[in-house]
C-alpha cells in the first residue's frame, strides 16, 4: 500500500479547491456549500469541509476525501487521482505503483489490450500496406496512428481468437465481450479503431473497411458488460483535462473528426458514435463543461441531430453553442480541406442554440405570406419562452419587433401569454427518506465520530475494553483503532483512504459523517454515550436469555439461565 504516499498528497492539496474547480461554492460559515453533482438536484446540498477535508451531501449522503471525490466525479481509479493529484501539488508520482484491485473484468481488459497490440503490429507489418497508405491518402500520420492506436484487422484464419485461445481465454468469454462469433474473428480486414471506456482503458473497436468491398463502413462491438455505447463518449478521457484548460468541450459526430481536430491542437472534443445522445452521456457532458459547443456534420442529418440535442441540454438549462459547417462537410473534411485557420474562425464565431433553431426555422418561411410569417414569430416567441436569461430575451423581442416592424408590446404581450403555462409546471424533485434511528444507534454513531476525531477516545476506548454491540460498529471501530496504533493518529480524510476498498466499511462511515454529529467531547460524557450503549447491550442480552429460557427443557438449564438473567438485572440498577 501507498498509504504514506497517498496522505502526503492529500494533506498538500485542498478539498475545496478541487471541488471548486469543478462545480461552484459557496462559502457559508466555515463550510462551502454547491449543488451535489451525485445526485439529480438544484438545491445546494453538497458541504465541503475545508477543515475536515471531507465532503458530505445531506440529500444523498455521497461523502468522502478528495480521493473519492475525484473518483466518482471524474470516473478515475484511484492510481489516476494519486498521479492527477500529485502532479498537480508536485509530489514524485513517477513510481506508483499501487496494488490494483482485481475486478472480475481484468481478463476482459487484458484480451482488449493484446487484440489491440495484435492489431497495431498488423499494420506496421508488410501485410499492412494498402491500409497504410489508405490512411496516408486520408492524411492520417504515424504520430495520429500511435496518438490514437490505430490498427488493422486481417483476413487470415481467425488468427486473433487463435492467438487469444493459446493465451488460454475462454471462447464462452471472448464471445461475450465481442472479440470472437463463435470461433471466429468478429472484425475482418478492417482498420481497427479502438474505442475507449471513461478512464481510457479499451473497451471496443470500430473497424471501417478501406477498401471497396461493399460492406457497412464502420463495424462496432456490440454492446458488452465493458462496452455500453450510450454510456461513454469517445475521447472523454483526454477531454477531461483537455476541457478544463479550455473551459468548453465540442461534440463531434465520429472519431474521425476528433481525431482531425486532434491534428490541429484541438483535444476539448468527444464523439458520440453515430448514436442519439442518451441521458447518461448527458450528464457526461455535462461534466466536462457546461460550455458545449455542438459541431455536427453539416448536412441535413447534422442539423436536425443538432437541433435535437441542443434541445435536449435546453431542458437541463443550458443554452448549448453552435459550429455551423457547410453542408456537406463533417469537422474531418473541413479541416482537412480548408485548414486550421478557417475551423478556428468557425470556432470564435459559433452561434447560440435558440439563434440557430431560429435561423433554421426561418430558412422554411415564405415571408410573402402573412401566416407564414405570424406562424414564425409566433414560434420566436415560443423558443424565447425556453431562454432563461431576461436579458436575452428582451433583446430577441426586440429585434423581432425590428425586423417585422411591430410593436415590443404586442410582443411582449403575447410572449407573457405563451410563459404562463410553463410556471405551473412543477419540478421534480428528488427526496431522500431519512431512516429514523434509535436512541442507541446514534449513540454507537456518535461514540465512533468521537473515535475519528480525538485520538484520546480511541485509547479509552481501548483501556475500557468496550465492545458494541452490533457487527457493523465493531469493524469500523476495529478499523479506527488499527489505523491509530499503526499510524499514531487519525484523520478523516486519510483513514478515508486507508478504507475505501473495504465497502462493508465504507457504507457505514458515510452513513456517519452525513449524520452531523458533534466532534468533541468529555470524559464525563464519554462515559455516558458508553453507559447508553452498555444498557441497551444489557437489555438485548436479557431478551436473548429470556428467550432461550422460554425454549430450554432441562430444569438445571433453566435455572442458570433465570440466574444470569437476574444478574444482568441487578446490574440494570
Ligand atoms: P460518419 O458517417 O459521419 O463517419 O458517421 P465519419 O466520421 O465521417 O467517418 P469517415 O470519414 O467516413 O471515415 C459518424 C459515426 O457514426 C458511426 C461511427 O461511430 C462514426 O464515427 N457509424 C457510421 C457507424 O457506426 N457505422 C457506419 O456504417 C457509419
Ligand atoms: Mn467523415
Amino acid at each position: 500500500m501507498n498509504n504514506e504516499l497517498a496522505n502526503e498528497i492529500r494533506s498538500k492539496c485542498d478539498i475545496v479547491d478541487i471541488v471548486g474547480e469543478r462545480i461552484p461554492l459557496v462559502a457559508r460559515g466555515k463550510n462551502f456549500f454547491g449543488v451535489c453533482p451525485f445526485h439529480d438536484d438544484s438545491n445546494p446540498s453538497l458541504c465541503v469541509s475545508r477543515e475536515k477535508q471531507i465532503y458530505t451531501c445531506f440529500s444523498c449522503h455521497a461523502t468522502g476525501n478528495v480521493f473519492t471525490f475525484l473518483m466518482n466525479y471524474e470516473h478515475m481509479d484511484f492510481r489516476e487521482t494519486l498521479h492527477y493529484l500529485g502532479e498537480k501539488v508536485g509530489v514524485d508520482v513517477s513510481n506508483i505503483r499501487i496494488a490494483k484491485k482485481n475486478t472480475k473484468f481484468d481478463s476482459f481488459y487484458e484480451a482488449y489490450q493484446l487484440s489491440l497490440k495484435y492489431f497495431q503490429n498488423n499494420l506496421q507489418s508488410k501485410i499492412g500496406k494498402d491500409a497504410r497508405s489508405y490512411l496516408a491518402s486520408r492524411k492520417i500520420d504515424d504520430a495520429v496512428i500511435k496518438e490514437f492506436e490505430i490498427g488493422l484487422s486481417l483476413n487470415a484464419n481467425n488468427d486473433l481468437v487463435r492467438l487469444l485461445s493459446n493465451k488460454n481465454y475462454d471462447l464462452a468469454n471472448l464471445n461475450k465481450i465481442g472479440l470472437a462469433s463463435d470461433a471466429r474473428d468478429v472484425y475482418i480486414d478492417r482498420i481497427m479503431f479502438p474505442l475507449y471506456d471513461l478512464s481510457g482503458k479499451v473497451v471496443g473497436f470500430s473497424g471501417r473497411i478501406y477498401r471497396d468491398n461493399g460492406l457497412n463502413k464502420y463495424l462496432n462491438t456490440k454492446e458488452t458488460p465493458i462496452f455500453k455505447k450510450g454510456q461513454l463518449l469517445y475521447h472523454y478521457h483526454v477531454a477531461r483535462e483537455e476541457c478544463r484548460q479550455k473551459k468548453s468541450v465540442i461534440v463531434m459526430e465520429g472519431f474521425m473528426d476528433v481525431i482531425r481536430a486532434s491534428t490541429i491542437g484541438i483535444r476539448n472534443t468527444v464523439a458520440l458514435m453515430g448514436t442519439a445522445l442518451t441521458h447518461e452521456q448527458l450528464q457526461l457532458l455535462k461534466r466536462l463543461s457546461t460550455n458545449i459547443i455542438l459541431c455536427l456534420d453539416g448536412d441535413d442529418a447534422g442539423v436536425h441531430a443538432t437541433l435535437g440535442i441542443g434541445d435536449m441540454l435546453l431542458k437541463e438549462g443550458i443554452e448549448a453553442k453552435v459550429l455551423v459547417l457547410p453542408n456537406p462537410d463533417d469537422p474531418d473534411s473541413f479541416i482537412l480541406n480548408q485548414g486550421k485557420e478557417k475551423f478556428i474562425g468557425l470556432l470564435e464565431s459559433v452561434v447560440t442554440f435558440n439563434d440557430f433553431k431560429l435561423r433554421k426555422l426561418k430558412e422554411t418561411v415564405d415571408f410573402r405570406s402573412d401566416e407564414e410569417t405570424a406562424h414564425y414569430i409566433n414560434q420566436v416567441l415560443i423558443e424565447a419562452t425556453k431562454v432563461k436569461d431576461p436579458i436575452r430575451i428582451e433583446i430577441i423581442l426586440k429585434k423581432l419587433a425590428k425586423e417585422f416592424d411591430l410593436s415590443y408590446n404586442t410582443l411582449e404581450m403575447r410572449f407573457r401569454e405563451l410563459e404562463k403555462p410553463k410556471r405551473s409546471e412543477t419540478k421534480v424533485v428528488v427526496t431522500y427518506k431519512k431512516q429514523k434511528k434509535t436512541k442507541y444507534e446514534k449513540a454507537m454513531e456518535q461514540i465512533l465520530y468521537f473515535m475519528l476525531n480525538n485520538d484520546w477516545v480511541i485509547s479509552l476506548f481501548e483501556k475500557e475494553r468496550f465492545v458494541f454491540p452490533n457487527e457493523a460498529s465493531r469493524l469500523l471501530a476495529s478499523e479506527i483503532v488499527y489505523y491509530y496504533t499503526t499510524y499514531g493518529s487519525i484523520n478523516i480524510p486519510d483513514f478515508y483512504t486507508y478504507v475505501q476498498d473495504k465497502e462493508e466499511i465504507v457504507g457505514f462511515l458515510n452513513n456517519i459523517l452525513a449524520s452531523n454529529y458533534v466532534e468533541h467531547t468529555s470524559r464525563d460524557e464519554l462515559f455516558e454515550y458508553f453507559g447508553v450503549i452498555r444498557e441497551y447491550s444489557r437489555t438485548q442480552e436479557i431478551k436473548r436469555l429470556t428467550n432461550s429460557l422460554q425454549k430450554e427443557v432441562d430444569p438445571i438449564m433453566q435455572a442458570r439461565i433465570a440466574e444470569k438473567i437476574r444478574k444482568l438485572r441487578i446490574g440494570d440498577k
